[in-house]
């Protein structure tokens, strides 16, 4: 153990730094390779080294982009042949998010870079050193997919799949593909409460530090050339009606549907499947619908901004003022088509900038097209129904029903004195042989 030397690339990162420690003071690690671009010049890389050499390691310290083919072949051409390269942990990385039509030649080259080119140099110049590990630092971006991150996904299922076939050939190569570390780095810095909240909603719950260190472990343990470390909120991915991914179904115990959330504000309820926001909007007097639609939309753009309360989303305020940007107002699209089970267009926050816009166009498309006459089904008059005898029993109860039902019959058309003046305009249009037929008729000759 103590002859070995271990290289760890984007070293003086933050999981590269606590990938280092945890190597030196669990793994018995006492000779490390250290790398990044920026190599001693980064910050915190004095400290990563004098905290490691305290421990009792001999730091090497380098700039090397892992990608050079050159600058990392004269790197490697420095080990000394007393303590050899024995293990590779590949942390580096970077990102660039956006959304897929932003992504542009350059910008997938950044993030692929660090990943995928920098593995295959890094695997082509270790393979014939009898490595006894080489671990690929992925994410699950890989395997889910992730917001605006079109190029890292791509990177990560790279080298995920790099792993699998690296391990088909019987190269001691693992792909670690991490969910998310709680404490904050380079990378991970921007993430705001929206984004944490998008992920928490998929399950995704960070860990510490301390956690990441013990599960890179147990993952090392696995026989596997993909694991994916991850702490995984089952619970609330059960509650999430039906869209959770496929591939984590089988952890998942599924929760029988809540009763519909109340929004903060005390308005609608919002229905979780599209058919039953259907029925809903059809069982709601029409002055009602627009209200409802307006606090369907606020509660879902509190939810992607993770605002405490609906409340602060003023209805007549610019979506963009609010703070959406790009990827929310897809996120936002996402989730109001997921709700209303409908296609809706990729520019919906920019064609209706504001809560009462969207309200407006999304009453405008689906209410007229569920709110059809055919469609209304009267479960009132099934309840009156089951009720009847009861109110038949009790004068008053019947005498006002009978009348509020003449009221409805009569705004029916269907009351006495519409039935008279229809019976009389019948009579004045009909002929003479028409109305002997008629008398003949009803009184049965
Ligand atoms: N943090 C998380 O929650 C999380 C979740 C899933 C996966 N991961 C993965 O974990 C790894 C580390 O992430 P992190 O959060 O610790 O990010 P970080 O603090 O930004 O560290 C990334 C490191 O990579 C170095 N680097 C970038 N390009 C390089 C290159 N071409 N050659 C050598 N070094 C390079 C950077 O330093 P220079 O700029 O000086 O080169 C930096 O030190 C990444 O691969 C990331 O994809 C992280």
């Amino acid at each position: 153990m103590y002859k070995i030397q271990v290289l760890v690339t984007g070293a003086t990162g933050t999981i590269g730094g606590v990938i280092a420690r945890h190597l030196v003071a669990e793994g018995g690690v006492r000779h490390l390779l250290l790398t990044s671009r920026r190599g001693p010049d980064a910050e915190g890389a004095a400290a990563l080294r004098a905290e490691l050499e305290e421990s009792g390691a001999q730091v090497t310290l380098a700039a090397c982009d892992a990608a050079d083919r050159e600058a990392l072949a004269a790197l490697l051409a420095t080990v000394p042949a007393a303590h050899p390269l024995t293990a590779v942990v590949h942390t580096a990385g970077v990102l660039d998010d956006g959304v897929v039509s932003a992504l542009t030649p350059e910008r997938i080259d950044r993030v692929l870079r660090p990943k995928v080119d920098a593995a295959l140099t890094l695997h082509e110049l270790t393979r014939d050193l009898g490595l006894s590990a080489f671990v690929l630092f992925s994410s699950i971006a890989g395997t889910f997919g992730g917001m605006g991150q079109g190029n890292y996904a791509a990177a990560n299922a790279f080298l995920d799949a790099f792993a699998q076939h690296c391990r088909a050939q019987g190269r001691p190569v693992q792909s670690h593909a991490w969910g998310l570390w709680a404490q904050r780095s380079e990378m991970t810095g921007k993430l705001e409460g929206a984004d944490l909240n998008r992920l928490a909603r998929g399950g995704i719950v960070p860990f510490s530090s301390e956690d990441g260190a013990r599960l890179f472990d147990a993952a090392r343990a696995v026989e596997a050339a993909v694991v994916l470390p991850m702490r995984l909120d089952t619970a609330g991915l059960g509650a999430r009606s039906g869209d959770v991914p496929a591939l984590l179904r089988g952890l998942v115990r599924a929760t029988p549907a809540r009763p519909a959330r109340r929004t903060a504000a005390g308005a609608g309820a919002a229905p979780a499947r599209p058919e039953g926001l259907k029925q809903h909007l059809t069982s709601l007097p029409e002055a009602e619908r627009g209200r409802f639609l307006l606090d369907l939309v606020r509660t879902t753009v509190a939810g992607v901004l993770g605002f405490e309360s609906v409340a602060a989303v003023d209805a007549e305020r610019g979506l963009l003022d609010l703070g959406f940007d790009s990827l929310t107002a897809v996120e936002l699209r996402n989730q109001l088509g997921k709700a209303t089970g409908r296609r809706l267009p990729v520019t919906l926050l920019f064609d209706y900038p504001t809560s009462t816009a969207i309200a407006a166009y999304l009453e405008a498309e689906i209410a007229p097209e569920t709110f059809t006459a055919a469609s209304v089904t009267f479960p009132e008059l099934d309840a009156l129904e089951s009720n009847l005898a009861k109110v038949a029993a009790d004068d008053e109860a019947r005498t006002t029903l009978a009348s509020r039902l003449q009221d409805l019959l009569v705004r029916l058309g269907q009351g006495p004195e519409e039935a008279e003046d229809a019976v009389a305009g019948r009579i004045d249009a009909a002929s003479d042989d028409e109305i002997f037929d008629f008398i003949e008729n009803e009184l049965g000759l």
